[in-house]
């Protein structure tokens, strides 16, 4: 379909964090694939665009995922009783070694770009392993496939098995540059972020490298932050001289600011200083909710985070999280502010359905510019979904519909989706 074109149904998107607005019968209008508005009667200046006409399904704007490591799809639900460091060294690592065989590579990135695109997600922020061969074919595939996606050659060079360990800083440093190089113009839809996979496998020479890259080529940012207790105390221990987590990034320039945007996934145990600071610097917070519990983390105070104004979306944080479509991580999301309202704090009461509605879209969508809603003038992102497999949707409001989407609906109601303004299927 053109980048000009009509879709009718009932539409639902968000206005702000607690607002959200339906439509019954509407019209939503893209326009050169961006939207022109949602009205209830098609405008005269739009009769002659294509019209997907879907009466009675919903139509909504597509899932960032802001948090996902392409690598780890294929051994999800492996290792849930252990916590996260245990679970990286015995699981993560050994699986991510095996990427440097490009076909290897291949096959298993084909599944996970192949399950991505058949969800409710049309963008995410991906995280490759240290091949850099590897991460072009991912990138490849994503492009491929129509899908919108930042992605990282991860960076490690210390703390990790020799199978997977970059041999030292300057390796790195010269792989990512060489990385950057190789992928520069290639692709329309596939961008490349940097990717130090956190600081204990960051050495200080490699932080500081990865900073002059940084500046040099202007790259988002994506890391792991404040996730569980034992890689906190961890951090102190290598980083003593640091104040918090967050400093131990921010001494090489790399935690958010106008010139470096910037993702950090989890933030469960974030101090005040941290809050603080990445509030002042626009970092952007990945609440990964369903990993968060099973590798037994915590609960991150995301309805803090909420109503205090910072930046926030969702992540599935696959294979810390095991299912990709992020209606499962909005329902996770629900669930743990409840425990946590009832069990930690009960300042915070739990997340509303247009709160998490709003993360899994506009609050994620926002690290990629104008995304994640239907208001003019945002890119067009959204899917058809049809959710008459388990209700007759007729006798429901669309507030309702979209709560029951939220726990029963699966990829399979996903008809249609559009990804920045051009239909891939
Ligand atoms: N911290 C460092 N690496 C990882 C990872 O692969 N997954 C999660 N959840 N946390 C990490
Ligand atoms: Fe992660």
């Amino acid at each position: 379909m053109e980048k000009n074109f009509v879709c009718k149904g009932d539409i639902c998107y968000s206005k702000d964090a607690r607002t959200l607005e339906t439509c019954k019968d509407g019209y939503l209008v893209c326009e050169n694939g961006v939207c022109a508005g949602v009205f209830t009667k098609l405008p005269e200046k739009y009769s002659a665009f294509a019209l997907l006409d879907v009466t009675g399904k919903l139509i909504l704007p597509g899932f960032i995922d802001l948090h996902v490591h392409a690598p780890q799809y294929d051994y999800r639900g492996l290792g849930m009783d252990l916590e996260l460091l245990e679970w990286l060294d015995i699981h993560t690592f050994p699986e991510e070694a095996k990427y440097a065989d490009p076909l290897y590579a291949k096959g298993k990135y084909a599944q996970f770009v192949s399950e991505m695109r058949k969800s409710p997600n049309t963008r995410g922020c991906i995280f490759a392993t240290v091949h850099r061969q590897s991460t072009e074919i991912l990138m490849n595939l994503l492009e491929e496939s129509g899908l919108i996606a930042m992605v990282g050659k991860v960076n490690m060079d210390r703390n990790s098995p020799d199978s997977l360990r970059e041999k030292s800083a300057e390796v790195s440093a010269l792989d990512t540059i060489q990385w950057i190089a190789q992928i520069s113009g290639k692709y329309t839809r596939v961008t490349p972020i940097l990717t130090p996979r956190f600081l204990p496998s960051c050495s200080d020479e490699l932080m500081k490298r990865l900073a002059e890259i940084q500046r040099q080529y202007r790259l988002p940012v994506q890391s792991h932050l404040s996730e569980n207790p034992a890689e906190i105390a961890w951090v102190r221990e290598l980083s003593p001289e640091s104040r918090n987590y967050g400093d131990a990034y921010d001494r090489f320039g790399l935690f958010g600011g106008k010139e470096c945007p910037t993702i950090m996934a989890h933030c469960v145990w974030s101090d005040e200083e941290e809050i603080v600071q990445m509030k002042e610097r626009g970092v952007f917070i990945a609440h990964c909710p369903e990993s968060n519990t099973n590798l037994a983390s915590g609960i991150a105070p995301a309805k803090r985070y909420l109503e205090e104004g910072i930046s926030m979306g969702l992540g599935s944080d696959v294979a810390g999280g095991t299912r990709c479509s992020l209606f499962f991580a909005m329902a996770e999301a629900i669930r743990v502010s409840k425990l946590r309202w009832r069990l930690v704090d009960a300042t915070w009461a739990p997340l509303t359905v247009p709160e998490v509605f709003y993360l899994a879209t506009m609050g994620g969508g926002a690290f990629f510019g104008k995304v994640g809603t239907f208001l003019p003038g945002y890119e067009m992102d959204a899917f058809v979904l049809d959710d008459s497999r388990y209700h007759r949707p007729e006798e429901y409001r669309i507030e309702e519909r979209l709560e029951r989407a939220i726990y029963l609906s699966e990829d399979r109601d996903v008809l249609h989706k559009f990804v920045g303004g051009r239909q891939i299927f």
